[in-house]
């Protein structure tokens, strides 16, 4: 449990780097991120590179103790590099050629630009490999931020034809697999095969999907072009990647795969303003974030590598300058998100930035110090975390029982045809596991191709494109399973599957889907016993399942096969709430019902209480038994903005339903 922090040296005189280093060490900042966007002063013209500075800054801050991680400052291509070869700029949906004059300006499908980035990448591994202060390296920065994945250039349009043409060898192949023949669509070779944009109205699914696979894929390809050459040249150091929160434009599994351990930059106030939340949401949280976005996001990517290790790599500090909307956190809340990562098994929470930048595009963004050098509240706060961190040692994390399956194409075949305006996977995705956080489970968000042979819940919000392994997975698996709407509903071509959706699952859940419908904003069909149907439902063949809730009007929509349950709508928070609560005790889960703004998680010796509420909450009303809990951070009552932390073994009396026995060997 280390904390960290977002440097750059090169922004400030150097007379003060020994002073923010000293600073830094101070506080109990112990890592620190440096160099991602500092390519123009690390090689000001081609080929003419300029170490000393680079350097001196690694010098001063390891003879502070602290462990640095060098990003690779490919987000940043500099002026010469692009008027020396434009072409590296990427294009925009309508075309046009995106500027320089911020960041992420360059386009994946550039092999010149593969080229440029392999070189600056090498020249630093070549200088960096193997000093001892560099504890990990970071590849680029944010991938995709700024709505960079897809390029709709001319090589980009290259780039795609040729992945065509390996997927699908003859065009012949490629009409008939994106049912080119309706409105005409057919083509006569690949090199007739035109990006999807600018099209009159929707361009064909298929098309778009592919379109979306293949940008993905240049997004790995890229990130591996650094991952190989910082592999060989600095071999045990860890190398890493930002991630970000609610991004779904490329698939983070894969790049994951190539990673040692998976980061993630962490904004709650900035994402709650940015979602979908309504105004009452969105005030009652203004200064905390939604309860669920950090928790949601250390869940996913905490699955993200191999050995399923990762960190925050920036953390908000106070208002960032981006969001419609950027408030001030209320003190207390970097603490409880700096513990909430923790909890969550983070190895690192790295604060985004050191010192507020008085100049250029993020003026307004705070950091740990403000523009004079004053520390800022934040850093009081980090301060604290330090101490406790030192005072509790490390945290002993295990396994989870319930499994979250989330799937990055799964976003995208929806979204290429939401069929209702508001059928978000996201969201979807989110609001199941809001649920499930609320009833006190810990959860693994994870992807289809994982082991689920532990998990005793296995929740799919939906999968529109199921694979034969993860069917054997979901056959070999012991658990209570959960489909949602829209699982199976489509082929790997974007076609709906013969002989009905969900295709391949159909013998799991004992159903078949005739027709679905959406439905308008504010509409509602009631469940009978409780919730309700809103946005989505499917009208069902039964085939071996039976009906264990309904409509009001009769529909069947949840079912269940064997240790396969299904929703055949999207439903309400009581609805989703009152059926995972049955299906965790089915699992023989035991589950507890949290207050709105109250979130739990257990480590393996420690459970931790978060309260995102605008009141207090006391603990006393949720739990039994909590006079005896030994409690090493906070106490029973929580203060909004507060945690607590006990240890386990004093919250064997929790007050658990006795009815969640469960019947899992049904
Ligand atoms: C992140 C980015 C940082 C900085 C930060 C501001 O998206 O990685 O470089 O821009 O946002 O919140």
């Amino acid at each position: 449990m280390k904390l960290g922090v977002c440097y750059y040296p090169e922004q400030w005189p150097e007379a003060w780097w020994r002073d923010d280093a000293m600073r830094m060490a101070e506080i109990g900042i112990k890592r620190v991120r440096i160099g991602e966007f500092a390519w123009s002063r690390l090689e000001p013209e081609q080929g003419r590179f300029e170490w000393g500075w680079l350097d001196r800054a690694i010098e001063v801050l390891v003879a502070q103790g602290l462990e640095i991680v060098l990003g690779t400052p490919t987000a940043t291509p500099p002026k010469w590099l692009i008027d020396l070869y434009p072409d590296v700029l990427a294009h925009d949906r309508n075309g046009r050629v995106r500027r320089f004059g911020s960041r992420r300006h360059y386009d994946f499908s550039s092999e010149v630009y593969k080229r440029e980035s392999a070189r600056i990448t090498l020249a630093l591994a070549e200088r960096y490999g193997s000093h001892p202060g560099i504890v990990a390296w970071q590849t680029d920065n944010e991938y995709g931020c700024h709505d960079t994945v897809e390029s709709y250039s001319p090589a980009a349009t290259a780039a795609f034809r040729r992945w065509l043409e390996d997927k699908y060898s003859t065009i012949g192949a490629l009409n008939s697999a994106w049912g080119s023949v309706f409105w005409s669509m057919e083509f006569g070779s690949f090199g007739e095969v035109d990006l999807p944009n600018l099209t009159v109205t929707e361009a064909n699914p298929a098309h778009r999907l592919d379109f979306q696979r293949f940008s993905s894929d240049q997004v790995v390809a890229f990130n591996r072009v650094q991952t190989d050459i910082l592999r060989a040249h600095s071999p045990g150091q860890d190398i890493l990647h930002n991630f970000m929160g609610f991004f779904t434009a490329f698939d983070h599994y894969a790049v994951g795969a190539d990673l040692d351990v998976a980061t993630w930059d962490s904004y709650p106030l900035g994402f709650l303003e940015q979602g979908w939340w309504d105004g009452e949401t969105k005030n009652r949280y203004l200064r905390q974030g939604h309860p669920d976005i950090a928790g949601f996001h250390h869940d996913l990517y905490r699955g993200m590598c191999v050995g399923r290790r990762w960190q925050v790599m920036e953390q908000q500090p106070g208002p960032v300058n981006w969001a419609p909307y950027n408030p001030s956190p209320l003190p207390g809340m970097v603490r409880l998100w700096t513990w909430e990562a923790f909890a969550h098994g983070a190895e690192v929470v790295s604060y985004f930035r050191w010192r507020q930048a008085p100049f250029a595009q993020e003026q307004m963004h705070a950091g740990l110090l403000r523009p004079d050098s004053s520390l800022d509240w934040a850093a009081h706060e980090a301060m604290q975390v330090s101490a406790e961190t030192r005072r509790l040692g490390e945290l002993a994390h295990e396994r989870d029982d319930v499994a979250l399956v989330f799937d990055y194409s799964a976003k995208w075949v929806l979204d290429i045809q939401r069929q209702g305006a508001d059928f978000d996977y996201f969201r979807l995705c989110f609001e199941w596991y809001g649920v499930l956080r609320r009833l006190g489970l810990n959860v693994d968000i994870v992807p289809p191709h994982a082991d689920l042979s532990e998990y005793r819940l296995i929740v799919c919000p939906s999968l529109p494109i199921v694979g034969a392994s993860f069917v054997e997975e979901l056959k070999r698996s012991e658990g209570v399973v959960v489909f949602g709407p829209r699982c199976g509903s489509k082929t790997s071509d974007y076609r709906i599957p013969d002989g009905l959706p969900p295709g391949d699952l159909q013998a799991l859940m004992g159903a078949k889907v005739l027709r679905v419908e959406s439905l308008r904003p504010g509409f509602e069909e009631p469940v009978l016993d409780g919730g309700a149907v809103i946005r989505w439902i499917e009208h069902l063949s039964l085939d071996g399942a039976e009906v264990l809730a309904a409509t009001v009007s009769g529909l069947p929509v949840w079912i269940r096969k064997g240790r396969c349950r299904s929703l055949a709508a999207w439903g309400d928070e009581a609805l989703v709430f009152r059926l995972m609560e049955e299906a965790a005790a089915a699992a023989a889960l035991k589950t507890v019902h949290l207050p709105r703004d109250l979130r739990l998680r257990s480590s393996k010796d420690m459970i931790f209480a978060f309260n995102y509420g605008p009141d207090s909450v006391d603990l006393a009303e949720v739990f039994e038994g909590v006079s005896g809990f030994d409690f090493q951070l906070g106490g029973s009552v929580l203060k909004p903005a507060e945690i607590a932390a006990w240890w386990c073994a004093a919250s064997v009396d929790l007050d658990l339903d006795s009815s969640h026995k469960g019947d899992r060997n049904e």
